[in-house]
């Protein structure tokens, strides 16, 4: 579903040059359940933000369903992330005076849904991560897991195609890691969805069915060497 081509991305501080991705080139099919591992400062999040589309390579293309990004407008491709992508992050990005239904509904308020119908699209999601429950409650008054549960259904509720997350367990007990892992799973499982987890934990890693390597802006080992032809 997505193709990351010889993508190399550089940034500037003041004359200085950091060339942070060098040459990487990696396809997602459509399902995948893959992990993205690497030392931290390897570009993890780098290679993150292009392949969600909130950023662009300096060089490379990224494809999505083998539609290059390249020459789009930013517009257009805010369009696109909207439609496809679904972020997750290890500090949740929850906005802390707002109820676990208001933050999950926060998406369908961007996009000018009326309040009704974000209430219960909300609630669905809600109850989805298994969090029925807790719809009222604020994130200060929910556990670390729960908390990744609600930025989840956040994730959820615009139906996307590929689920980023960025060491979604990283702020989490071994328990509470398990338990959100398992929740990916069950949704790459039940909708397909195309899922790319950066983790530092092995244990993680191991219950992903694909691994990619980085190391210093390049990918050093991916399971799964099949590199289809690039549209
Ligand atoms: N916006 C930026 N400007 C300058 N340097 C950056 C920027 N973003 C990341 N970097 C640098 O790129 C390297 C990789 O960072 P990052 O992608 O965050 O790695 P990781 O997520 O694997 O820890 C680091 O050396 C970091 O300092
Ligand atoms: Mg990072």
């Amino acid at each position: 579903m997505l193709t990351v081509k010889d993508v190399s991305k550089e940034f500037r501080l003041g004359s200085a040059v950091a060339p942070v991705l060098k040459d990487v080139s990696l396809v997602l099919a459509e399902g995948e359940f893959c992990a993205l591992t690497g030392p931290s400062g390897s570009g993890k999040t780098t290679l993150m933000n292009l392949i969600g589309l909130m950023d662009r390579p300096t060089k490379g293309d990224i494809a999505v369903d083998g539609r290059s990004t390249r020459l789009v407008t930013s517009d257009r491709l805010a369009a696109l992330r909207n439609q496809v992508v679904g972020f997750v992050f290890q500090s949740f990005h929850l906005l802390p005076h707002l109820s676990a239904l208001d933050n999950v509904g926060l998406p369908l308020l961007y996009r000018g849904v009326a309040v009704r119908e974000r209430r219960q699209r909300a609630a669905a999601a809600l109850d989805r991560v298994g969090l029925s429950e807790r719809v009222g409650h604020r994130p200060c008054e929910l556990s670390g897991g729960q908390r990744q549960r609600v930025a989840i259904a956040r994730a959820l509720i615009t139906k996307p195609r590929l689920l980023l997350a960025d060491e979604p367990t990283g702020n989490l007990d071994s328990q509470s890691a398990d338990e959100i892992i398992s929740l990916f799973l069950e949704l790459n499982r039940s909708f397909g969805l195309t899922s790319l987890i950066v983790t530092h934990d092995a244990s993680v890693a191991a219950r992903c069915t694909r691994r990619i390597a980085m190391r210093d802006g390049r990918v050093l080992d991916d399971d799964l060497r099949v590199y289809r032809e690039f549209v």
